[in-house]
């Protein structure tokens, strides 16, 4: 087989990438090793930016995010009890965020995949990538049995944090640069009425929690537990109980508890690798980078690269840009650290890290003393929003 652009990865990067590339009549190839069921089980992120609300209009793909998400204009952070509005809209200019369910993104991104035409192989097994340094790389696979190879101009690793092609790259040539934080998120997601209608990042001498949803009728919790807790200990009552200790008491009053329809503990952790490319193989999304989920980046973070990413193939292909592709990390990789420092800062000014100690009241210090004034809640409201997207010349 032949294509332009092979994309290992059937997350959002890998489905976006090959929608906006499929508008402009750049062929490609989608490969994944499980099945499409199994991508659309999992439940991750929900907080979208406008730059993200905007890449899926332009690959056509919007209309269902318009009519069915959440443009949400104010964020509350509760600081022991004490509500602070972060007032999106009027802090940066009229930007907002969209609450909508990364399940619900890659479910209309598989749609249009289906309609365009573009092949893609699903359960695809060891799919690797080969002579990425070189014009002529392709992939190998397996499918039911039988050896496949797609010669392409370009590969794009899409395919996440266990994926196959960050592996690939020779020793050496990757620096990776980690952070582990000493707890995770316990998440519950319900089919109960969410406690308010705006997202409330929660601050509180039990640890962090936050209240977040789906829709009007679907609400996602977290609260922060050490990192070694099991979700095997965690019955939804007790999970209730201590999301109720943690919020306001206002909103601990009216929440509303319900059966969990999933319930599950991330880790969290800060890992960048440079350069995200090793020739003509690009990374994009979590198989270059993880941040912890406070701030909501990792996802919008994916979708950057995938801007980044596309812009430069459409003027390589349309404009004989040859130059670009080998730019492709550098750019990239400044709209990364600025998402991966935010996530940091608002992991570290919001979790408890070690009771009583001088760091956690510096920490307290810390969120009062940007939540005070204006001008400190626009720093984090204008990267809460997302920062613009870097413009390719
Ligand atoms: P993925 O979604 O991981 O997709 C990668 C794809 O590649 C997968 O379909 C996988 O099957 C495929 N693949 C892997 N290896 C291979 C291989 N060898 N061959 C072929 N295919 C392969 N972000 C937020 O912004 N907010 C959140 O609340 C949030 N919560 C999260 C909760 C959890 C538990 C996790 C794990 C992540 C969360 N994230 C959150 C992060 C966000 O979900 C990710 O940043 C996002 O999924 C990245 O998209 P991606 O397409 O890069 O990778
Ligand atoms: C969600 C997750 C986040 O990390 C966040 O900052 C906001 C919302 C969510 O899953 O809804």
């Amino acid at each position: 087989m032949k294509t332009q652009v092979a994309i290992i990865g059937s997350g959002p990067a890998g489905l976006l990438l090959g929608q906006l590339l499929h508008t402009q009549g750049i062929d490609n190839i989608i490969l994944d090793r499980v099945s499409p069921g199994y991508i659309l089980e999992r439940i991750r992120a929900g907080v979208i930016e406008q730059g993200f609300v905007d890449l899926m209009k332009e690959a056509g793909v919007a209309e269902r995010m318009l009519r069915e998400g959440e443009v949400h204009h104010e964020v509350d952070i509760a600081v022991h009890e004490e509500y602070h509005t972060i007032n999106l809209t009027e802090l940066t200019g009229g930007k907002s965020v969209t609450v909508y369910g990364q399940t619900e993104i890659t479910h209309d991104l598989m749609d249009a995949r289906n309609a365009s035409g573009q092949i893609s192989f699903y359960d695809a097994k060891n799919v690797t990538p080969h002579d990425m340094k070189s014009d002529k790389p392709y992939v190998t696979f397996e499918k039911d049995g039988e050896k496949h190879r797609i010669d392409c101009d370009y590969i794009a690793g899409c395919d996440g944090s266990h994926g196959v092609c960050r592996p690939s790259i020779p020793a050496g040539v990757l620096k990776e640069y980690e952070r582990v934080y000493p707890f995770g998120w316990l998440g519950l997601l319900s089919d109960t009425p969410p406690v308010d209608y705006e997202l409330i990042y929660v601050k509180s001498d039990e640890g962090f929690a936050l209240c977040s949803k789906r829709s009007e009728t679907r609400s996602r919790y977290y609260v922060q537990v050490p990192l070694d807790e099991k979700v095997e200990n965690w019955s939804d009552d007790r999970f209730w109980e201590e999301l109720k200790r943690r919020i306001p008491d206002d909103a601990a009053a009216r929440l509303v508890t319900g059966p969990s329809i999933e319930k599950s503990i991330a880790p969290l952790r800060s890992f960048v690798v440079e350069p995200m490319q090793y020739g003509n193989m690009f990374l994009l999304g979590d198989a270059a980078h993880i941040v912890p989920p406070t701030g909501a980046k990792g996802l919008n973070l994916a979708a950057s690269d995938v801007n980044t990413l596309y812009r430069i193939l459409v003027k390589t292909y349309k404009e004989g840009r040859k130059d670009l592709t080998a730019r492709y990390s550098e750019i990239a990789l400044r709209r990364v650290w600025n998402g991966v420092r935010f996530s940091w800062w608002m992991t570290n000014m919001l979790h408890h890290f070690y009771r009583d100690s001088i760091e956690d009241k510096i920490r307290d210090s810390e969120i009062s003393f940007f939540l005070a004034c204006e001008h400190r809640r626009r720093i984090l409201a204008e990267q809460y929003v997302g920062l613009p997207y870097e413009e390719i010349v």
